[in-house]
């Protein structure tokens, strides 16, 4: 295991601090998103970046965020999840609290603290570049992808599902291809991390692809019940199949002459 620790790290080491020299962005921006993390942040996350101990309730306050990288501020900060309101089991995505202007401040702030994954280059995962045919290929390679890296969590056509300990995996329609990207990037919470290595920046644009096209795929079957696949679908089938059978049959039991006879006999 420390042999693996060893080699992981080496290997970040290599590959890091490339990323890392980018998002040095000019001082000026660091203060204010110094300013800005004292007031908003520093709280849960401390006054710089080291995090804040779990107490004794059991609540984790805020992680440390040295070495989380801009790209998972601007995934927390963009989706609305961070500022936490209150410390919860999962920060779900809410209307955002800072501007562009402000987040990107706060993102030079933590990536400052330590090298981590910078905020992704629209070339990375726009699709807008792509002809109708290479759009095409895309999608078939991401929805690959995505069956064997994402089902098991968010669902085969991206609807979400429950996790262990109450969490949720959301679903992915409607989210910004800059922030799936981010998401894949850094994994934020029960989520795996699926760095550049492991899934290269094509095969993520590939994935966004894929989501993107399942969004605006329409229910062949008509009402999709959520597409939540068989248990759900045997569910309906038998409470609303056969329980409206159960009730046909009640229905007609009360209606024969027997039972109107008993009627007029009582
Ligand atoms: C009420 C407490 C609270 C406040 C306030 C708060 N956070 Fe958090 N933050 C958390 C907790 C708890 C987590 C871990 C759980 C999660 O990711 O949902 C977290 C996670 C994060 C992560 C993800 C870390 C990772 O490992 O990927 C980032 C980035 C982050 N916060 C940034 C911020 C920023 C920036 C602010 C201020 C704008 C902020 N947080 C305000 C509690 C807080
Ligand atoms: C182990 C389970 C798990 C796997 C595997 C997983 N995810 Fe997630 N994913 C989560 C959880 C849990 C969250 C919610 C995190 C949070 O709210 O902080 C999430 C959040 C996201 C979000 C943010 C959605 C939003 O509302 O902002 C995106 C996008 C996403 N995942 C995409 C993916 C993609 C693409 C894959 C496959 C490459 C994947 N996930 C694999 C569990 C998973």
């Amino acid at each position: 295991m420390l042999l693996g620790l060893l080699m992981t790290g080496g290997v970040y080491a290599v590959l890091a601090p490339a990323t890392a020299q980018e998002t040095k962005a000019d001082q000026e921006l660091i203060d204010q998103g110094r300013e800005l993390f004292l007031v908003g942040c520093s709280s849960c996350h401390g006054t710089n970046g080291e995090g804040v101990a779990t107490n004794r309730t059991g609540y984790q306050f805020g992680p440390p965020l040295v070495g989380v990288g801009a790209a998972a501020v601007d995934f927390q900060v963009g989706t609305g999840r961070m500022p936490m309101a209150r410390p919860a089991q999962q920060a779900p995505r809410k209307d955002r609290v800072y501007n562009d202007q402000e987040t990107e401040a706060l993102a030079a702030f933590v990536a400052d603290l330590g090298p981590g994954p910078a905020i992704p280059d629209a070339a990375d995962y726009s699709l807008d570049g792509l002809s109708e045919a290479e759009r095409e290929e895309a999608i078939v390679r991401g929805g690959q992808i995505f069956l064997t890296n994402c089902t098991a969590c968010h669902n085969y056509n991206g609807s979400g599902g429950a996790m262990p300990r109450g969490g949720y995996a959301p679903s992915l329609k409607g989210v910004d291809e800059k922030h799936i990207y981010e998401a894949m990037l850094t994994g934020p919470q029960a989520m795996d991390v699926f760095s550049n290595g492991n899934l290269s920046p094509e095969e993520k644009r590939d994935v966004i692809a894929y989501i993107k096209s399942i969004e605006n795929t329409p229910e062949y079957g008509g009402f999709g019940l959520g597409g939540l696949g068989p248990v759900s679908e045997g569910l309906f089938a038998w409470l609303v199949g056969l329980g409206s059978l159960v009730g046909f049959a009640i229905w007609i039991a009360a209606h024969t002459t027997r039972s109107q006879k008993n009627k007029v006999e009582a």
